[in-house]
């Protein structure tokens, strides 16, 4: 089996699946990593492959940026003569990337089954170039590993429903492994001179929001305005860090590089709230019970809004001080297990078992 990762999300969730697969239970899969390069920096790549003990790469096809086509197009055509050497029998692609999408087509046009990891995610704004890539992942997967119902019903309505999975969500057992201990935590908030529950973290790297300058300045003045009654924690994708350029902001909203996923969870565990136009983070503030701000227009992740955990407010920044004031000070209720309970890698290991298991014995009925 081959799995194409290329950028942060990735390395998180395939870090899981490694390990599961590492795991003497589950016997009968190798895997062969390989890195697309979309993602280079140190801190947005290396950083997280030493933090998570992720195996090394066996082919770093180092892309490196470029515009959407540019970069898939790229992909594409390095990502080609790695499978056909390596010639895996399945490949893994997670998510919503450019990486995803390069994957996912290069393997399906080499006639190479193809999982996808976080299948029927939608957003129904095809304006993110993350809808487009998953939606053609999802049309091009053999077998489809859904975190949640409500994924598994989006692709039933566009009439997917073969080698649909629904596993739970393996964002969650990549932060059960990586979560710091109480004291480790403490260590970090220390680092980053922050109390318990006294401060805000924010993180914006969407194009929808870094590419417009007005929404962009939008939550600048919105994430100004909690910082003159709370220290937010800006940690910054390389994108945002240039478009802000020399951007002065008040002390209080302290710009950091972007940071490790240790430490990035023990500063959502202890945050007052979190601001965010992330998927993973929705998710990882719901299940550290952190309230969540969510500068989109819709999201992904509906079942975090429903329990209320969540509150999707745009980037007016009358709305993003509105929404922090009501949800830190109201109880917000008991939070169900809405992904699954952490033990997604172990069953997408157990699917691709029985598939293989089932496909052997077609292709056995097909020679007698
Ligand atoms: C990608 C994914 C997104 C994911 C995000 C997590 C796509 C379309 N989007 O977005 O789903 O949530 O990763 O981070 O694939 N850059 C650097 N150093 C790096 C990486 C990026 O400087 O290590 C800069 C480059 O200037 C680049 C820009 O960031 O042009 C955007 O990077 P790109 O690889 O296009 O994807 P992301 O926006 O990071």
């Amino acid at each position: 089996m081959a799995t194409v990762v290329g950028a942060r999300p990735e390395f998180v969730k395939a870090a899981a699946f490694s390990r599961a697969l590492a795991d003497g239970s589950i016997t009968g899969i190798t895997e062969t990593i390989v890195h697309t390069g979309q993602h280079y920096d140190h801190n947005m790549s290396q950083a997280f492959f030493d933090d998570l003990e992720l195996p090394r790469p066996d082919h770093n096809l180092e892309v490196g940026s470029g515009s959407h086509a540019r970069q898939t197009g790229e992909i594409m055509t390095r990502l080609e003569p790695a499978l056909v050497e390596t010639s895996p029998d399945v490949v893994a692609v997670y998510g919503d990337t450019n990486s995803t999408l390069a994957g996912a087509l290069v393997a399906a046009k080499l006639h190479i089954p193809v999982a996808h990891i976080e299948a029927g995610l939608r957003s129904f704004n095809r304006a993110m170039p993350e809808e487009i890539n998953r939606i053609i992942a999802d049309r091009l997967a053999d077998i489809l590993l859904c975190p949640s119902a409500t994924s598994a019903a989006n692709l039933e309505a566009e009439g997917i429903t073969e080698g649909v999975n629904v596993v739970g969500d393996i964002n969650h057992d990549a932060m059960l492994w990586a979560l710091p201990s109480e004291e480790a935590a403490g260590d970090v908030l220390e680092r980053f001179d922050v109390a318990p529950r006294a401060y805000a973290m924010a993180t914006v790297h969407r194009a929808e929001n870094t590419d417009d300058p007005v929404r962009l300045a939008d939550i600048v003045d919105g994430l100004n305005r909690i910082a003159q009654r709370l220290p937010v924690l800006l940690p910054l994708h390389p994108r945002t860090a240039s478009r802000l350029g020399e951007t002065s902001l008040p002390d209080n909203l302290r710009m950091l590089p972007p940071l490790g996923h240790s430490d990035t969870l023990a500063l959502l565990a202890n945050a007052t709230i979190g601001l965010t136009d992330s998927g993973g983070l929705q998710k990882e503030l719901y299940w550290l019970g952190t309230p969540c701000v969510t500068l989109r227009n819709e999201t992904e992740w509906v079942e975090t809004v429903a329990t209320g955990w969540n509150r999707v407010v745009g980037t007016s920044p009358d709305r993003l001080v509105e929404a922090v004031s009501a949800m830190t000070t109201v109880d917000l209720p008991d939070r169900p297990p809405i992904y699954g309970d952490g033990n997604a890698a172990a069953r997408i290991a157990e699917v691709l078992k029985d598939w293989r298991a089932t496909r052997g014995r077609v292709m056995i009925g097909a020679t007698t």
